[in-house]
């Protein structure tokens, strides 16, 4: 079976952390889609790691890491993660395969995701500028380079040229002129140092290993609020980041999918622009992004922090059939009180527990709920019995509200500051 993870906010829920911890009891851990506009943050004997493109398995012994074909790759991240990586895990290569099918992201898709966002001004999705959205474009464009392109030097050359010049008339079109030449350097060194790794026919690959017993999870990237059907469109990434991602970004038959994750932190954060119908834009915001150090692990721009929201996270989990949930962060909240989740909006003078269609155009209003905070720090507890009654009190809503079991409760950013309920 293929277990999935996947994150129900807005992105940086915790999944990497908690990924590094499930791998122990996975054979295998494969990224399905996005690329490096993820930043999942992993700490591994007490030092941070940020991983953008490699699953966030890396760090158990013995684990094999897929990166799928629904996976966009910039060959010069890639090179990067995997020279830190070596360091620690000196078998990393021996242990990671990547998707022939998956697409690679060029210096002219990052140049066109800059001019992009500069055309739109102050209307701009706040990309991470990683070069996400124009790759996916040149992917369902038909227009797009493959890992399998650069395997023959030659046809490779043509083959990226061509793209090269296309990407040269639309960067004319936005008047947006940018030097690529280090970009380019750095690039063709690492398409040549990419032909030295595992690239694989990854869905036969998959099936020959769910064919004898091995155990698959699939790792999302972003959050389901940020899927580029049913998050807040415009203001997404390029990629479906629900469940249903795993099927076309894997090649393996949604048959297969097993148990679903489904990862939320006890309040709310956004990156970039877009609806966040629960940010809070005073001092209990300036304090969430504070005791959480909210900044973005790709981009370092700071994250902005609101109440959890009910409506959005039934949403997701309705989306992607969640079976298990997992809340993080929830050491965050101790010195809160009282804390508030969104459980409705009123929307033109009606309450509704449903997401808007368009939440850029839709003025909502949060309905909260306020639940007593507690006065034991919850780090501090070693089993989910440990902690304080109104804690206790605040996981059982979140359980009945979305109606899903809560499976783990992480308190802390190590492997094991997890709590299982
Ligand atoms: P991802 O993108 O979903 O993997 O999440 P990020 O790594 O971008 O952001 C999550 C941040 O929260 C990271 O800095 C983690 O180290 C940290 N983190 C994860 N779980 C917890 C937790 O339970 N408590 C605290 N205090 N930090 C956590
Ligand atoms: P992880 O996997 C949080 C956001 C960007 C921007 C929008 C589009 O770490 O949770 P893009 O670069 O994809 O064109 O940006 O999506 N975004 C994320 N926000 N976590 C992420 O990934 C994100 N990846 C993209 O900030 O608003
Ligand atoms: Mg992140």
């Amino acid at each position: 079976m293929v277990d999935v993870l996947l994150g129900l906010q807005w992105g940086d829920e915790g999944k990497g952390k908690i990924v590094d911890y499930l791998a122990a009891n996975y054979d295998i851990i494969a990224r399905f889609q996005g690329g490096p506009n993820a930043g999942h943050t992993l700490y591994i004997n007490d030092e941070k790691v940020v991983l953008h493109t490699i699953p966030s398995g890396v760090f158990q012994p013995g684990c094999k890491n897929l990166i799928g074909n629904g996976v966009v790759i910039d060959p010069v991240t890639l090179k990067k993660e995997i020279a830190e990586i070596v360091k620690r895990q000196p078998d990393v290569l021996s242990r990671l395969y990547i998707s022939q099918r998956a697409h690679i992201i060029t210096p002219t898709h990052k140049a066109l995701d800059a001019a992009s966002e500069a055309a739109k001004g102050k209307d701009k999705i706040g990309s991470t500028l990683k070069g996400i959205g124009p790759t996916y474009m040149d992917k369902t464009g038909r227009n797009g380079l493959r890992v399998g392109d650069l395997l023959d030097e030659k046809s490779f050359e043509e083959k990226y040229n061509k793209l090269k010049e296309k990407h040269a008339q639309l960067l004319g079109q936005y008047d947006y002129e940018v030097d690529i030449t280090e970009w380019e350097k750095d690039f063709l060194d690492a398409v040549a140092y990419m032909r030295e790794l595992n690239v694989i026919n990854a869905e036969y690959w998959l099936d020959e290993q769910l064919k004898t017993g091995q155990k698959i999870l699939a790792e999302g990237a972003q959050g389901s609020m940020l899927d580029i059907d049913f998050g807040t469109y415009p203001f997404v990434t390029s990629s479906n980041t629900i469940a249903a991602g795993v099927s076309n970004g894997l090649g393996v038959s949604p048959k297969m999918v097993g148990e679903v994750y489904g990862i939320t932190k006890a309040y709310c954060t956004r990156v970039g622009s877009g609806p966040f119908p629960t940010e809070l834009h005073d001092e209990t915001g300036d304090a969430l992004r504070k005791a959480g150090n909210e900044f973005g692990a790709t981009t370092g721009r700071p994250r902005r922090c609101g109440w959890i929201d009910l409506v959005a996270l039934r949403y997701s989990v309705m989306l992607s059939g969640v079976t298990q949930l997992i809340v993080t962060k929830t050491d965050i909240l101790d010195s809160f009180s009282p804390l508030k989740a969104a459980t409705s909006y009123i929307v033109d003078g009606e309450e509704t527990d449903q997401m808007p269609y368009d939440l850029c155009t839709t003025e909502v209003q949060p309905v909260y709920r306020e639940f007593e905070g507690w006065d034991k720090p919850i780090n501090e507890c070693a089993t989910y019995e440990e902690t304080p009654e109104s804690f206790k009190q605040y996981c059982d809503f979140l359980e009945q509200y979305l109606g899903t079991k809560l499976s783990y409760i992480s308190n802390g950013v190590g492997r094991d500051q997890l709590l299982k309920k």
